[in-house]
């Protein structure tokens, strides 16, 4: 074994690998360098990041106006306590405000999108009293800390739950998810029956404070609710005078196509929480944004809530320089283009491939679903076949890409497909020749019958 095998191997027997059995990781790939949209393993084979990493790295890799800031930040003032002022989180302030929707535009930074959350559910739960309870979805994932994972929906939760480690007070409404809606109806013949329950929930329930939604479902699904949704949730919230909350974490900064996901319905959430995106995954940052109300009430109540590196200057400083390389790329009118190839593209798979069932998304932020039978959507794999030992075939799928040079993120039903925005159309095309051989795996085990339901923002026109 070579001495860098050696250490590889010694690396993976001393440290955590996140959400996993740890048996099942003994040799992770070892990555020496990325640069664009590629990234390359330590004997120099290059793979397209068509998942931009944890759908966080939205510039790419080694964008050089965000390297200096960083750089220069380092070289100036590392680190501060959060109660000085310093230049980089002034600027990183002053960004925001140039991106947030209007009317969000009082922040606090910490360093990851589950602390976003565990922020604005405090301050929920402090300026709602008596009020506590807080509606998530089940098609949802809002992080790993004990507020976030009692909100998420997906099955990382029940992990949390045997661990005890869950806060009390969260409930789940049905999902909109037009694919297998939990209703069984269609759209729009439905009536939005999914926004409508919020209202009954909210009233049955009592003591509701808060919902949280994923404006576009991430990990779980690219889920796109139907144009009268969202400014449904707004009525139902302004009329029990419950708190609305974005979580932005991953359908924010562009990769839907709008700063924001929430903005493709014009509706302003009281809290905005975002990460990732937020430093196109250059430095851990996060940002819990919130409403002149909520401004308003710790103007006279103790904002009871910090950490060391709250408003840490060299993870501020990414900001400005991502917001401002964010804006030059959407402005050069690329990734419209090739948002849109893609879309084409995708579509044109999913008719070549049985195994693909629905083909959803916006932007650069899609889903491939995978099925058994088109006709009656049998799935491969289900929620709680994702921590049992069973190969996912979306696993499997993502496995045989990545070993043609393509990094795909899996999840259990679903192909996570949300490259970096500055992508071109023959790098998108490269990618998805390969994904076309790999899909071939999943059609081997798939019934030939139906037709896949293409749908991405269709029927927001
Ligand atoms: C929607 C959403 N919220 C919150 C989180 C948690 O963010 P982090 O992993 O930075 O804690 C994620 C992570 O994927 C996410 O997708």
């Amino acid at each position: 074994m070579t001495n860098t095998a050696q250490r590889v191997q010694e690396y993976a027997a001393h440290s955590f690998h996140t959400w996993s059995r740890q048996k099942g990781w003994k040799t992770p790939l070892l990555v020496n360098d990325a640069e664009g949209v590629y990234f390359y393993d330590h004997t120099g084979k290059a793979y397209i990041d068509f998942s931009s990493q944890l759908m966080c790295s939205n510039l790419g890799h080694k964008n050089k106006a965000v390297i200096e800031a960083i750089v220069k930040q380092a070289e100036k003032l590392p680190y501060i306590v959060p109660s000085f002022a310093n230049e980089a989180t002034m600027a990183a302030v002053e960004a925001l405000r140039t991106v947030m929707p209007k009317g969000l535009d009082k922040f606090f930074f910490s360093t990851s999108g589950t602390e976003a959350n565990e922020a604005a559910v405090k301050m929920v739960r402090q300026a709602c009293t008596p009020a506590y309870k807080v509606i998530s979805r089940y098609k949802s994932y809002h992080g790993s800390t004990a507020a976030s994972i009692s909100l998420t929906g997906d099955p990382r939760r029940w992990y949390a739950e045997q661990a005890r480690f869950t806060i009390p007070g969260v409930c789940f409404a049905p999902d909109s998810h037009c694919y297998r809606c939990p209703f069984e109806l269609a759209y729009p013949q439905c009536g939005v029956q999914c926004g409508k329950y919020l209202d009954y929930m909210i009233r049955e329930e009592g003591n509701v404070a808060a919902i949280i939604v994923e404006p576009i479902v991430g990990t779980n699904g690219r889920l796109i609710p139907p144009p009268e949704y969202y400014p449904m949730l707004r009525r139902i919230c302004d009329e029990h005078k419950v708190l609305l909350i974005a979580d932005e974490v991953m359908s924010g900064w562009f990769r839907t196509g709008t700063a924001f996901a929430i903005e493709h319905w014009g509706v302003t959430p009281d809290f905005i929480t975002t990460a990732k995106g937020a430093s196109a995954a250059y430095t851990p940052v996060a940002v819990t944004a919130t409403s002149e109300r909520v401004a308003q009430f710790f103007e006279e109540e103790v904002f009871c809530h910090g950490h060391t590196y709250a408003f840490h200057p060299l993870s501020a400083a990414a900001i400005p320089a991502a917001i401002s390389e964010l804006k030059k790329v959407m402005a050069s009118g690329l990734p419209q283009r090739v948002s849109a190839h893609l879309k084409q593209r995708l579509y044109a798979l999913a008719e070549k491939h049985i195994c693909v069932g629905d083909v959803r998304g916006i932007g650069h932020f899609w889903a491939l679903e995978l099925v058994k039978n088109r006709k009656t959507r049998e799935p491969f794999d289900v929620k709680a076949d994702k921590f049992s030992t069973k190969a996912l075939m979306a696993g499997r799928v993502a496995g045989d890409a990545m070993q043609r040079g393509v990094y795909i993120s899996p999840w259990y039903d679903t192909l996570v497909i949300a490259p970096p925005l500055i992508i071109t159309e023959e790098q998108v095309d490269e990618a998805l020749a390969v994904l076309d051989k790999s899909l071939e795996i999943a059609d081997t085990e798939a019934v030939d019958t139906g037709t896949a339901v293409c749908h991405s923002t269709e029927y927001q026109k």
